[in-house]
Protein backbone atom coordinates (compact mmCIF):
# COMPACT_ATOMS: atom_id res chain seq x y z
CA UNK A 1 0.00 0.00 0.00
CA UNK A 2 1.17 3.26 -0.41
CA UNK A 3 0.15 7.14 0.39
CA UNK A 4 1.20 9.80 -2.42
CA UNK A 5 1.98 12.99 -1.10
CA UNK A 6 1.69 16.60 -2.17
CA UNK A 7 4.26 19.61 -1.19
CA UNK A 8 2.34 22.81 -2.12
CA UNK A 9 5.07 24.86 -1.02
CA UNK A 10 8.22 25.77 -3.34
CA UNK A 11 9.87 25.07 -0.65
CA UNK A 12 11.32 21.41 -0.99
CA UNK A 13 12.71 21.17 2.68
CA UNK A 14 10.75 23.80 4.80
CA UNK A 15 7.68 23.89 7.30
CA UNK A 16 4.96 22.07 4.94
CA UNK A 17 8.21 19.32 3.86
CA UNK A 18 8.65 18.71 7.94
CA UNK A 19 5.15 18.20 8.49
CA UNK A 20 4.56 15.47 5.48
CA UNK A 21 7.68 13.68 6.65
CA UNK A 22 6.75 13.58 10.08
CA UNK A 23 3.18 11.42 8.26
CA UNK A 24 5.73 9.38 6.39
CA UNK A 25 8.05 8.36 9.06
CA UNK A 26 4.70 7.17 10.85
CA UNK A 27 3.13 5.39 7.57
CA UNK A 28 6.38 3.73 7.50
CA UNK A 29 6.59 2.02 10.84
CA UNK A 30 2.66 0.83 10.10
CA UNK A 31 3.95 -0.84 6.62
CA UNK A 32 2.67 1.61 4.60
CA UNK A 33 4.58 3.26 1.74
CA UNK A 34 4.58 7.12 1.29
CA UNK A 35 6.01 9.46 -1.87
CA UNK A 36 6.42 13.32 -1.23
CA UNK A 37 5.54 14.92 -4.83
CA UNK A 38 7.37 18.25 -4.72
CA UNK A 39 5.38 20.97 -6.47
CA UNK A 40 8.99 22.78 -6.12
CA UNK A 41 9.38 26.57 -7.60
CA UNK A 42 8.66 25.81 -11.68
CA UNK A 43 5.22 27.54 -12.57
CA UNK A 44 2.28 26.00 -12.99
CA UNK A 45 -0.54 27.06 -14.83
CA UNK A 46 -3.86 27.57 -13.34
CA UNK A 47 -7.15 25.72 -14.92
CA UNK A 48 -8.64 27.56 -18.27
CA UNK A 49 -12.26 25.25 -18.50
CA UNK A 50 -11.32 24.48 -21.76
CA UNK A 51 -13.22 21.07 -20.90
CA UNK A 52 -11.21 19.08 -23.14
CA UNK A 53 -9.72 16.87 -20.24
CA UNK A 54 -8.82 13.13 -21.88
CA UNK A 55 -8.17 9.93 -20.40
CA UNK A 56 -4.73 11.05 -20.24
CA UNK A 57 -5.61 14.03 -18.18
CA UNK A 58 -5.04 18.01 -18.68
CA UNK A 59 -4.16 18.87 -22.33
CA UNK A 60 -1.25 21.21 -20.98
CA UNK A 61 1.75 18.64 -20.25
CA UNK A 62 4.30 20.92 -20.01
CA UNK A 63 4.05 20.89 -15.80
CA UNK A 64 3.90 18.53 -13.37
CA UNK A 65 -0.03 17.68 -13.02
CA UNK A 66 0.15 14.47 -15.39
CA UNK A 67 2.72 12.93 -13.84
CA UNK A 68 1.32 13.12 -10.31
CA UNK A 69 -2.25 11.94 -12.13
CA UNK A 70 -0.31 8.76 -13.31
CA UNK A 71 1.26 7.88 -9.91
CA UNK A 72 -1.62 9.03 -8.42
CA UNK A 73 -3.77 6.00 -10.55
CA UNK A 74 -1.15 3.91 -8.54
CA UNK A 75 -1.80 4.83 -4.92
CA UNK A 76 -4.19 4.12 -1.73
CA UNK A 77 -4.19 7.49 -0.36
CA UNK A 78 -3.26 11.00 -0.23
CA UNK A 79 -1.93 13.49 1.76
CA UNK A 80 -1.96 17.19 0.37
CA UNK A 81 0.20 19.49 1.97
CA UNK A 82 0.11 23.40 1.65
CA UNK A 83 1.64 26.55 3.36
CA UNK A 84 -1.12 29.32 4.61
CA UNK A 85 -0.41 31.92 1.79
CA UNK A 86 -2.58 35.45 3.32
CA UNK A 87 -4.91 32.75 5.53
CA UNK A 88 -5.73 30.29 2.38
CA UNK A 89 -3.45 27.59 0.49
CA UNK A 90 -1.01 28.36 -1.84
CA UNK A 91 -1.70 29.34 -5.48
CA UNK A 92 0.40 26.57 -6.72
CA UNK A 93 -1.64 23.77 -5.17
CA UNK A 94 -4.48 25.43 -6.02
CA UNK A 95 -3.79 26.00 -9.82
CA UNK A 96 -2.35 21.75 -9.89
CA UNK A 97 -5.31 20.45 -7.59
CA UNK A 98 -7.77 22.36 -9.83
CA UNK A 99 -6.23 20.35 -13.28
CA UNK A 100 -5.82 17.06 -11.22
CA UNK A 101 -9.42 17.02 -10.11
CA UNK A 102 -11.20 18.33 -12.64
CA UNK A 103 -9.60 16.17 -15.16
CA UNK A 104 -9.02 13.01 -13.39
CA UNK A 105 -11.13 13.30 -10.15
CA UNK A 106 -12.45 9.87 -10.27
CA UNK A 107 -8.86 8.48 -9.89
CA UNK A 108 -9.25 9.76 -6.33
CA UNK A 109 -12.71 7.81 -5.38
CA UNK A 110 -13.04 5.52 -2.51
CA UNK A 111 -9.35 6.54 -1.66
CA UNK A 112 -8.65 8.55 1.54
CA UNK A 113 -7.25 11.71 1.81
CA UNK A 114 -5.55 14.38 4.38
CA UNK A 115 -5.68 17.66 4.17
CA UNK A 116 -2.49 19.54 5.83
CA UNK A 117 -1.90 23.67 6.56
CA UNK A 118 1.41 25.15 7.92
CA UNK A 119 1.61 28.48 9.00
CA UNK A 120 3.78 30.84 11.08
CA UNK A 121 0.82 32.24 12.85
CA UNK A 122 -2.98 32.61 11.46
CA UNK A 123 -5.44 31.03 8.33
CA UNK A 124 -4.93 27.10 8.85
CA UNK A 125 -8.15 26.36 9.31
CA UNK A 126 -9.62 28.23 6.74
CA UNK A 127 -6.46 26.79 4.36
CA UNK A 128 -7.60 23.27 5.70
CA UNK A 129 -11.46 23.42 4.69
CA UNK A 130 -10.61 24.68 1.05
CA UNK A 131 -8.43 21.70 0.64
CA UNK A 132 -10.48 19.35 2.27
CA UNK A 133 -13.44 20.26 -0.47
CA UNK A 134 -11.83 18.26 -2.71
CA UNK A 135 -12.26 15.00 -1.24
CA UNK A 136 -15.42 16.15 -0.36
CA UNK A 137 -16.79 16.11 -4.56
CA UNK A 138 -14.30 12.91 -5.28
CA UNK A 139 -16.24 10.24 -2.93
CA UNK A 140 -12.61 10.46 -0.45
CA UNK A 141 -13.42 9.36 2.56
CA UNK A 142 -11.16 12.45 4.63
CA UNK A 143 -8.55 11.35 7.30
CA UNK A 144 -8.87 13.46 10.65
CA UNK A 145 -6.43 14.00 13.58
CA UNK A 146 -6.24 14.78 17.22
CA UNK A 147 -6.48 18.34 16.27
CA UNK A 148 -7.30 20.14 12.64
CA UNK A 149 -4.59 19.10 10.57
CA UNK A 150 -1.79 21.89 10.83
CA UNK A 151 1.27 22.58 12.41
CA UNK A 152 2.87 25.90 13.29
CA UNK A 153 6.29 27.49 12.64
CA UNK A 154 8.12 29.88 10.02
CA UNK A 155 10.37 26.93 8.88
CA UNK A 156 10.73 23.28 9.29
CA UNK A 157 13.16 23.95 12.61
CA UNK A 158 10.43 25.56 13.74
CA UNK A 159 8.11 23.15 12.97
CA UNK A 160 9.85 20.92 14.87
CA UNK A 161 9.35 23.03 17.88
CA UNK A 162 5.29 22.35 17.68
CA UNK A 163 5.31 19.07 19.38
CA UNK A 164 1.48 19.08 19.22
CA UNK A 165 1.82 19.86 15.66
CA UNK A 166 3.94 16.83 15.53
CA UNK A 167 2.02 14.59 17.17
CA UNK A 168 -0.65 16.05 15.02
CA UNK A 169 0.77 14.72 11.80
CA UNK A 170 1.60 11.13 13.43
CA UNK A 171 -1.90 10.38 14.25
CA UNK A 172 -3.09 11.81 10.63
CA UNK A 173 0.00 8.78 9.86
CA UNK A 174 -1.80 5.85 12.08
CA UNK A 175 -5.17 6.73 10.81
CA UNK A 176 -4.68 6.45 7.39
CA UNK A 177 -2.95 3.31 7.70
CA UNK A 178 -5.95 2.01 9.89
CA UNK A 179 -8.12 3.51 7.12
CA UNK A 180 -6.14 1.61 4.54
CA UNK A 181 -5.81 -1.96 6.41
CA UNK A 182 -9.55 -2.19 6.64
CA UNK A 183 -10.55 -0.86 3.04
CA UNK A 184 -8.09 -3.74 2.01
CA UNK A 185 -9.36 -6.35 4.35
CA UNK A 186 -13.03 -5.11 3.38
CA UNK A 187 -11.92 -6.20 -0.48
CA UNK A 188 -10.63 -9.35 0.80
CA UNK A 189 -13.82 -10.23 2.39
CA UNK A 190 -15.31 -9.42 -1.06
CA UNK A 191 -17.13 -6.10 0.43
CA UNK A 192 -17.88 -4.08 -3.29
CA UNK A 193 -17.50 -0.47 -3.39
CA UNK A 194 -21.03 1.99 -2.68
CA UNK A 195 -23.14 2.37 -5.38
CA UNK A 196 -23.19 5.52 -6.86
CA UNK A 197 -26.26 6.92 -8.07
CA UNK A 198 -25.31 9.81 -11.60
CA UNK A 199 -27.44 11.46 -13.68
CA UNK A 200 -29.11 14.29 -12.10
CA UNK A 201 -27.24 17.47 -12.60
CA UNK A 202 -28.49 20.76 -11.92
CA UNK A 203 -26.94 24.16 -12.92
CA UNK A 204 -29.30 25.89 -10.84
CA UNK A 205 -30.46 25.70 -7.19
CA UNK A 206 -34.23 27.21 -6.44
C1 LIG B 1 3.18 35.10 0.39
C2 LIG B 1 3.18 34.57 1.80
C3 LIG B 1 2.04 34.73 2.57
C4 LIG B 1 1.99 34.21 3.87
N1 LIG B 1 0.84 34.34 4.59
C5 LIG B 1 0.78 33.83 5.84
C6 LIG B 1 -0.43 33.89 6.59
O1 LIG B 1 -1.47 34.35 6.13
N2 LIG B 1 -0.42 33.39 7.86
C7 LIG B 1 0.71 32.87 8.42
O2 LIG B 1 0.68 32.45 9.57
N3 LIG B 1 1.86 32.73 7.70
C8 LIG B 1 1.93 33.19 6.44
N4 LIG B 1 3.06 33.04 5.70
C9 LIG B 1 4.18 32.27 6.29
C10 LIG B 1 4.21 30.80 5.84
O3 LIG B 1 2.92 30.22 5.85
C11 LIG B 1 5.10 29.99 6.79
O4 LIG B 1 6.38 30.52 6.81
C12 LIG B 1 5.16 28.53 6.39
O5 LIG B 1 5.81 27.85 7.44
C13 LIG B 1 5.95 28.30 5.09
O6 LIG B 1 5.92 26.91 4.77
P1 LIG B 1 6.93 26.28 3.71
O7 LIG B 1 8.32 26.36 4.32
O8 LIG B 1 6.51 24.87 3.53
O9 LIG B 1 6.83 27.10 2.50
C14 LIG B 1 3.13 33.54 4.41
C15 LIG B 1 4.27 33.37 3.60
C16 LIG B 1 4.29 33.87 2.31
C17 LIG B 1 5.52 33.65 1.45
Amino acid sequence: MKVLMVNGSAHQKGTTFRALEEIGRTLKEEGIEYEIFQLGGAPIRDCIGCGKCSEEGCVFSDDAVNKFIALAKEADGFVFGTPVYYAHPSGRILSFLDRVFYSSGSVFAYKPGAAVAVARRGGTTASFDVLNKYFGISQMPTVGATYWNQVHGLNGAEAELDAEGMQTMRNIAHNMAWMLKCFAAGREQGIQLPKTERGARTNFIR
